[in-house]
């Protein structure tokens, strides 16, 4: 065997031994390239576009029409989907809780909307229809008046403290009582369903034992159904009679029942206004009608109700859609207080500012 021969022999042992100290679990010598398990190519699935207002379509369930509030609560949310774009399905409840259950169910049923607000008439009734919701995939937003159901029912709730307003409105009264003749008031109350009526009494009644001008007495205390300013008229109009010349004061849960009770004051002969032996009204909402009794000093204050609440309830309800969590349970309104001590000209621009 030449010399040349065994070498070559030595060399191909040379490389297999190699080969064999590489790959601790190589079993036979490889004939081809060793192959990798192919690395699985990634499956990049797109994450789904984001929604936009475009791809909302809200099924809207209104309270009904009670007030100059109200129409600017409905035109707040008509104008905000028309500018951004969303697709608006309203519905006027006129104040019955049971409307208010049936429009539920039919925006349950309809595939085509994603999105239910709703104002509510009352505080109960609704966790079968917000159950039935949440089982059909609907973002659900509370907005304006608080209801008595579990918060994992719905998205979130947007809306006013009625209580503290209540509580402002003890202070108002206080206020406007200083150095009065006496301290007797009766409430006019919105309609009794309504959080916003239970939460102002409440408040009221937390505040007026702090008032240092006095002993705030309620004389009497009914509520306006529907928060029918007819009704509280008539309500005015009977207490003047059963309490002549013993009322000091009226708290009045919005500002057209505020109104109607300076009508019926001025038509019994008496002067609405903050004079000793004037009767002291308090009203809530703040709107432009409420302004008009503040300038003329016959409403003594105005404690603000925001109406204009839609933009944030549209964009809760987006990122509802978007699936983003941990969002507030309740995002209470901003509001003010106004007071005829401010004088006609100060409130006139305050006024000519605002939008309702
Ligand atoms: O929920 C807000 C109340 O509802 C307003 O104060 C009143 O005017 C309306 O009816």
């Amino acid at each position: 065997m030449t010399k040349s021969r065994s070498l070559r022999i030595a060399a191909s042992v040379a490389i297999a031994a190699t080969l064999a100290a590489c790959s601790s679990t190589a079993t036979t010598a490889p004939t081809t390239a060793p192959t990798t398990a192919a690395a699985a190519t990634p499956v990049v699935t797109a994450a789904p576009a984001a929604k936009t207002y475009k791809d909302m379509v809200v099924g809207f369930i209104q309270t009904g029409s009670e007030s100059g509030w109200r129409a600017a609560n409905t035109s707040s949310f008509k104008e905000t989907a028309t500018a951004d774009g969303i697709k608006l399905n309203f519905y006027d409840s006129q104040n019955k809780i049971e409307n208010q259950i049936t429009a539920f169910n039919t925006f349950i049923q309809d595939p085509t909307v994603n999105v239910i607000v709703l104002a509510a008439v009352g505080t109960t009734g609704y966790d079968d229809v917000l159950k039935a919701a949440k089982a059909a995939g609907k973002v659900v937003v509370i907005e304006d008046r608080r209801i008595d159901a579990d918060a994992s029912l719905y998205y979130t709730y947007i809306g006013s403290d009625f209580d503290k307003e209540g509580n402002n409105g003890a202070k108002a009264m206080c206020d406007l009582m200083k150095g009065s003749s006496g301290f007797n008031v009766v409430e006019i109350g919105g309609d009794q369903q309504a959080s916003a009526a239970i939460d102002r009494a409440k408040g009221f009644r937390e505040g007026i034992p702090t008032c240092a001008n006095g002993t705030i007495t309620i004389l009497d205390s009914q509520n306006a159904a529907g928060w029918t300013p007819d009704t509280g008229k008539s309500i005015m109009e009977a207490d003047l009679k059963k309490y002549a010349g013993k009322i000091n004061g009226v708290y009045a849960h919005n500002d057209e029942l505020a109104i109607a009770a300076i009508q019926a004051i001025t038509a019994a002969g008496l002067k609405a206004g903050s004079g000793p032996t004037d009767i002291k009204v308090v009203g809530f909402d703040a709107t432009a009608d409420g302004f008009k009794y503040l300038i003329s000093g016959e409403m003594g204050a105005d404690i603000e109700c925001n109406p204009l609440l839609a933009p944030q309830v549209y964009k809760a309800a987006l990122d509802a859609l978007n699936g983003v969590t941990g969002q507030a349970t309740w995002t209470p309104s901003e509001e003010g207080q106004f007071f005829a001590a401010q004088g006609a000209d100060a409130l006139k621009a305050i006024l000519a500012t605002r939008k309702y």
